[in-house]
């Protein structure tokens, strides 16, 4: 995908954090971008946002855990710009709790979110996304590959995301259509219930991953990578 400018992305989740990162990249390649976030002010605050240097911004609200809304954010953006290229499958939300007190609704939204939601928004584009021969990204995690005391949910929900990509990849290559998991360390960002502050001078900064996106979309028709891993050079402690 050489020629970025006029490109149709939807990210979901792209209202803070990773996603709004991306979508800020993409932008600044001339991309027409589609955000989403389960509430309609908050999506449409960070459209306004990511407009105020031009651009196009589609803000839709919705929760990836609804198919029939993931579907409907498809129908509306091929109504919109007549097109969809590029899915950023970010959105996701991290609850960490020991197993005896991890609850039921905590595991619920855990797999809900960042993986049955991945499928709904990969489910819902592929069509379009085929037609365009274009590009699927999903944001896993390292935790999608390490496992970690309080992490049943996250890893469980992550370690599944980077199974289903990596299938998802060689179900659709020879359509070509491309697919990456991209896998990050701790990145900046509200995530969890932290700030983008707390240990901004090591983490990864979204803008970075946003970057990351853009060097994939570019790359060789030829060549893919598919599973990436992507951490801060320095540990919190160094
Ligand atoms: N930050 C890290 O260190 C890190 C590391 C590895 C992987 N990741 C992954 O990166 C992705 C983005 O996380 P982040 O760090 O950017 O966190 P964040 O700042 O909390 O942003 C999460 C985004 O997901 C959206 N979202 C949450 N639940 C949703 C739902 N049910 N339907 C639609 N959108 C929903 C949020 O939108 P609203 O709140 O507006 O609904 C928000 O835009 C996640 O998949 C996360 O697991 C993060």
């Amino acid at each position: 995908m050489n020629q970025l400018n006029g490109k149709v992305a939807l990210i979901t989740g792209g209202t803070k954090g990773i996603g709004y990162g991306i979508a800020e990249q993409l932008l600044k390649a001339g991309m027409r971008i589609v955000i989403t976030g389960r509430d309609k002010d908050q999506t449409y605050k960070a459209a306004y946002e990511l407009t105020h240097e031009g651009g196009k911004v589609l803000p839709l609200a919705a929760d990836v855990r609804d198919y029939a809304a993931m579907e409907a954010v498809v129908k509306e953006t091929i109504k919109t710009y007549g097109q969809l290229d590029v899915l950023i499958a970010n959105a996701g939300v991290g609850h960490f709790a020991p197993i005896s007190e991890l609850t039921i609704d905590q595991w619920k939204e855990t797999i809900g979110v960042n993986l049955t939601g991945v499928f709904h928004s990969v489910k819902a584009s592929l069509a379009a996304i085929k037609k365009a021969k274009g590009y699927i990204i999903t944001i896993s995690s390292l935790a999608g590959t390490n496992f970690f005391a309080k992490g049943t949910a996250y890893n469980a929900s992550k370690f599944g995301l980077t199974g289903f990509t990596q299938a998802l990849m060689l179900d659709v290559r020879n359509d070509d259509v491309k697919v990456t998991t991209i896998m990050p360390g701790s990145v900046s960002s509200h995530f969890g219930g932290r700030s983008p502050e707390d240990g901004k001078d090591w983490r990864i900064q979204p803008e970075d991953i946003g970057q990351m996106v853009l060097d994939l979309l570019h790359m060789n028709p030829r060549t893919l990578p598919s599973k990436i891993e992507v951490r801060p050079s320095k540990t919190s402690s160094s």
